[in-house]
Formats: structure tokens, C-alpha cells, sequence
């Protein structure tokens, strides 16, 4: 796997990718946007055994400091699009992602930072990570999804406040807020995470996507998250895994699920 500004390491079947850019506090410039999409679109796909993938970002600041500003100087209208769509469709491969995908928050989560942190399933904050759209800031709104995400995230009226005030919040209160699901010491952003992957990944990993798959339908337009959930139950309970699960419970033995 090769990429422009992403640093990734397998470790005990977890992916840790780190974005690879302090010096610009690892903004997203199409490179890296175009890096991300062949790891969700292409590379994680085809590792054998995958547990889980980790995003977090290099150096001491930032975990993303939002889309590169440098490349807003020369965008019309209809570059616009295709920027927020390209975005869109990214991050959209990592919120429908088979395996679960945490964002390790090691400090600023700002723009599109923000946004790539909510397309995660989960997020850990470092105590000196700061999350926030700052986007109407430079006269535009956010546009990787973060109108839509914060919203979910930390209800509409909380939403609107930080949308529209581009205040920036702290660790704690975007864990009270349920933005964050942990806060943890400064740099212990990965540990944690791969403490979850490790838990999930003890789990049937057909059960688990099928988990990421219903909760995702929960936010979809014109969708019914009830009828998918009775369609995908009765899809794990023909499972070679639910049967292995099964036993193993009343035999009163850890499972050894396959995947199958
Ligand atoms: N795009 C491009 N470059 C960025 C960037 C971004 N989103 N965020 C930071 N950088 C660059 C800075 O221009 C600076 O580059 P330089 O050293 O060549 O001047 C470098 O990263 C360090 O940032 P700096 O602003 O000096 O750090 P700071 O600690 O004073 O402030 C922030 C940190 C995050 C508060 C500040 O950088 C900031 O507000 N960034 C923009 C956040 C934003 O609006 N994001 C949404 C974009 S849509």
C-alpha cells in the first residue's frame, strides 16, 4: 500500500492509518482525499482477517485541520460540486465500512477533520483534542457531510450553535455531548482504540457488519432501519458463526468464529 500523505501499519489485524501531513496540520488536499479513498475503496478490502482501522493524524496538533485552504483560492461553483461530492462519496466509504472504523482525535478535529471523525464509528479524544466547523468562518458552509453528521451526533439546536458560531469545543464537552465516546490522556488516542478493536474483534465479524449496516440505514432517506434489521437478523442466524456462537455458549467454551 502506497500513498501520498498516509503512514499505515498493521498491527494484530488492526490498521492504523495516520495522515501524514503536520506541517499543514494534516489538512485534506486532494492527495491525501484521493489516498483515502483507494484504502477504503481498494486496499483494506483485500486484507485477509482485517479487524478494524484506526484514523488518526501526525504530530502533537492535529488530528485533521480541516480541508486544505490552499486549494480554495482557484474553485468556481462547479468545482464546489465536485469537491463536496468527492468528499461525500469518501467519507461514505468509510461510515458504510464492513469493519469497524475508529478516529484516534490526538488535537485539532476542525472542517473536515470534524467531518472525517464523524463519518468514523467511533471517536477517542485525547484531552487536548478540539473539535469544531469553522467553515462560515471563510464565508462557506461545511461540506463533507458535517451538517448532517453534527446533527446526528449532538441534536439539531447544539448543531445549529456550533454551526453557525464556528466555536471550537473542547475533549470533555464534546464527550458530554456524545460526539466523543472516550476521553483519554494525550496520546493514548490509539491504545484505546485498539483496546475497542481488540473486544470487537473477538466478535462474529458478519454479525458486527451487519450492525454497522443497520444502524447506517437508521439515517438514510426513505429507508426502514426495522424491516432491514429483521432481513439482516435472519441473514447472521444462517450463519456458520451464529451456530459456532451458539454452542459455544451452552458448552460453555469461547467462541471461534470464521467469518462465515
Ligand atoms: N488548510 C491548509 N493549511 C492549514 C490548515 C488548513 N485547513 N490549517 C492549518 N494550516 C497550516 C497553516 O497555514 C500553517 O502553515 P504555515 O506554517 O505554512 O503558515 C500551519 O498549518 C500551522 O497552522 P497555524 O495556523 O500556524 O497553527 P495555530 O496553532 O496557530 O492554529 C488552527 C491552529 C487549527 C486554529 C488554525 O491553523 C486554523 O484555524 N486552521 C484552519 C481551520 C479551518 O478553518 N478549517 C476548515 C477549513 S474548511
Amino acid at each position: 500500500m502506497e500513498y501520498q500523505n498516509l503512514l499505515t501499519e498493521l498491527r494484530d489485524g488492526v490498521l492504523i492509518v495516520t495522515i501524514n501531513r503536520p506541517k499543514a496540520l494534516n489538512a485534506l488536499n486532494k492527495g491525501t482525499l484521493a489516498d483515502l479513498r483507494q484504502l477504503f475503496g481498494t486496499d483494506a478490502l483485500a486484507i485477509d482477517g482485517l479487524k478494524g482501522v484506526v484514523l488518526t493524524g501526525a504530530g502533537e496538533k492535529a488530528f485533521v485541520a480541516g480541508a486544505d485552504i490552499t486549494e480554495f483560492t482557484t474553485i468556481d461553483v462547479q468545482g464546489g460540486l465536485e469537491m463536496a461530492q468527492n468528499g461525500h462519496d469518501i467519507f461514505f466509504l468509510i461510515e458504510r465500512f464492513s469493519k469497524p472504523v475508529i478516529a484516534a482525535v490526538n488535537g485539532f478535529a476542525l472542517g473536515g477533520g470534524c467531518e472525517l471523525a464523524m463519518a468514523c464509528h467511533m471517536r477517542i479524544a485525547g484531552e487536548r483534542a478540539k473539535f469544531g466547523q469553522p467553515e462560515v468562518n471563510l464565508g462557506i458552509i461545511p461540506g463533507y457531510g458535517g451538517t448532517q453528521r453534527l446533527v446526528q451526533y449532538v441534536g439539531k439546536g447544539k448543531a445549529l450553535e456550533l454551526l453557525m458560531t464556528a466555536d471550537m469545543i473542547g475533549a470533555e464537552e464534546a464527550h458530554r455531548l456524545g460526539l466523543a465516546n472516550h476521553v483519554v490522556a494525550q496520546g493514548e488516542e490509539v491504545n484505546k482504540a485498539l483496546e475497542i478493536l481488540t473486544k470487537i474483534g473477538k466478535k462474529a465479524p458478519v454479525a458486527i457488519a451487519k450492525v454497522i449496516e443497520c444502524v447506517n440505514t437508521y439515517f438514510e432517506d426513505g429507508e426502514d432501519g426495522f424491516k432491514k434489521e429483521v432481513v439482516e437478523f435472519a441473514r447472521t442466524v444462517g450463519t456458520e458463526d451464529f451456530r459456532e456462537g451458539a454452542s459455544a455458549f451452552l458448552e460453555k467454551r469461547k467462541a471461534n468464529f470464521q467469518g462465515k
